[in-house]
C-alpha cells in the first residue's frame, strides 16, 4: 500500500467505466486491461459488481488469478446475498477488498430505496459488520453523498467506521458539487466524524459539469487520500475523474500539492490507447494528456516559441506521459520557422531566399487542405505540387 504521502489510485475502469454505454468488455478483455492497470501502478482495481452478472463474477475470478500486486475490489449493495456473492468472487484474490455502498440522499432514499433515514443507518451498520466478518479490507460508499444532509452523512459514516469500514468513500454521484464545496465537506467530515483519522477518506467524482478532476483535487486538499478514477475518464453519463488528468495535475503541480501517486506516468498514453482498442470508444482529439492534440502545435507563434524553448507552450514533457514527442503540425496557421525546421528534418537545408517560393507554395496548399504532411512537403520540394 502507498505511504500516507501518496494518493491511492482506486481504478474503476472495469466497473463504473465499463458499465457506461459503449464500454462493455468481456472477462478476457478485462484481464488484459487489469494487467495494464497493474503495470501502470494503480493501488486498487475494482474489477466489477459480481452480484450483477456471471460475466462480472468470471472477470473477478480470472483477474484474481493473474493480478497479484494491487488490491482487487468488487462492488456490492448492502444486501446479505450480494455480500456473500461478492466474497465468493474474491476467493483466491491476493489482496481482496469488499466495497459496499448504499444511497444516502433524500431523493435516493425516497424514490429509489423507499427507506427512512433509520433504515439506511441500520442497513449500513449491519452490512459493514457483515462484510468485515468476511474480509479485512472494507470500503463503504455513501451513494449520492454530496446531495445528502450533512448531519445524516456524519451519522452514516460514523456507523460505517464503528462497524469496521477501513475506507470511506463520499461519491459525487451526479457530478453536482463544486470544488469549494467538496474541499470544505471533506475537511468537516474528517474533523468531526469519530474515528475519521483512522480510516482513509476517498473521493469518487462524476463529470456531469466537467468538474470531476477539479472536485477530486479539491477533495485531496480537504484530506482525501484515495481517489477513484477511470482511464480516459469513461463512466456513467459524462464519465468519472480521468486518471491521466488527476495524476498529471498532481505531478505538474507537485510543489503545491506535495503529494504524488505511485503511477508510472509514462504508461498513461499506452494504457489509454489499449482501452480505446478494447472498447472501440475513442477520445476527443483535444482531451488533456492522452488526446491526439494534447502536445500538437499549429500556430506560427506557438511553433516559433516551441522551437526556441518547449516550455514556452508546454507544461509537461510528452515523454513523461508516453507520447514519443510533441508535434508541430503544419497548416494554415504555421509560419516559416516551422516549415524550415520540418524541411531540415527531411534533409533540406535551405537559404533564406530559397525558402520564400516554397513557403508561398506551402501557404497556397494550405488553402486546399487542413494539414500539410511530409509527403506534401516532398512534393513541394520536387515541384510536383505548386499549391495553386
Ligand atoms: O457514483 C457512485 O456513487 C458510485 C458508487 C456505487 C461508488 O459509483
Ligand atoms: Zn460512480
Amino acid at each position: 500500500m502507498s505511504s500516507p504521502d501518496t494518493i491511492r489510485i482506486f481504478d474503476t475502469t472495469l466497473r463504473d467505466g465499463e458499465q457506461s454505454p459503449g464500454c462493455s468488455m468481456s472477462p478476457q478483455q478485462k484481464v488484459v486491461m487489469a494487467r495494464a492497470l497493474d503495470a501502470l501502478g494503480v493501488d486498487i482495481i475494482e474489477t466489477g459488481f459480481p452480484a450483477s452478472s456471471e460475466s462480472d463474477r468470471e472477470a473477478a475470478r480470472l483477474i484474481a488469478r493473474e493480478v497479484r500486486r494491487p488490491t482487487l475490489a468488487v462492488l456490492s449493495r448492502c444486501l446479505p446475498a450480494d455480500i456473500e456473492a461478492s466474497v465468493r468472487a474474491l476467493e483466491g484474490t491476493a489482496n481482496p477488498r469488499l466495497h459496499v455502498f448504499v444511497s444516502t440522499s433524500p431523493l435516493h432514499r425516497e424514490h429509489k430505496l423507499r427507506m427512512s433515514r433509520e433504515q439506511v443507518l441500520d442497513m449500513t451498520a449491519s452490512s459493514v459488520a457483515h462484510a468485515r466478518r468476511l474480509v479485512d479490507d472494507v470500503e463503504f460508499s455513501t451513494e449520492d453523498g454530496t446531495r445528502t444532509e450533512e448531519d445524516f452523512l456524519v451519522e452514516v459514516i460514523t456507523a460505517a467506521i464503528a462497524n469496521g469500514a477501513t475506507t470511506i468513500n463520499v461519491p459525487d454521484t451526479l457530478g453536482y458539487t463544486t470544488p469549494d464545496e467538496m474541499r470544505a465537506l471533506f475537511q468537516r467530515l474528517i474533523a468531526t466524524v469519530p474515528g475519521a483519522r483512522d480510516v482513509v477518506f476517498s473521493a469518487h467524482c462524476h463529470n456531469d459539469l466537467g468538474l470531476a478532476v477539479a472536485n477530486s483535487l479539491a477533495a485531496i486538499e480537504g484530506g482525501a487520500r484515495q481517489v477513484e478514477c477511470t482511464v480516459n475518464g469513461i463512466g456513467e453519463r459524462a464519465g468519472n475523474c480521468a486518471v491521466e488528468e488527476l495524476a498529471m495535475a498532481l505531478k505538474v503541480r507537485q510543489a503545491f500539492y506535495q503529494l504524488d501517486t505511485a503511477l508510472d506516468t509514462r504508461l498513461l498514453v499506452p494504457t489509454s490507447q489499449l482501452l480505446r482498442r478494447l472498447t472501440g470508444m475513442g477520445v476527443q482529439r483535444n482531451k488533456a494528456i492522452v488526446g491526439e492534440n494534447a502536445f500538437a502545435h499549429e500556430s506560427g507563434i506557438h511553433q516559433h516559441g516551441m522551437l526556441r524553448h518547449r516550455g514556452t507552450y508546454e507544461i509537461m514533457n510528452p515523454s513523461d506521459v508516453g507520447w514519443p514527442d510533441s508535434k508541430l503540425v503544419l497548416g494554415r496557421h504555421s509560419g516559416r520557422a516551422a516549415v524550415s525546421h520540418r524541411l531540415r528534418a527531411l534533409g533540406y537545408t535551405l537559404e533564406d531566399d530559397q525558402i520564400d517560393p516554397i513557403f508561398s507554395a506551402f501557404k497556397a496548399l494550405c488553402e486546399q487542405q487542413r494539414v500539410v504532411d511530409d509527403d506534401d512537403l516532398e512534393a513541394l520540394m520536387h515541384g510536383d505540387v505548386d499549391g495553386q
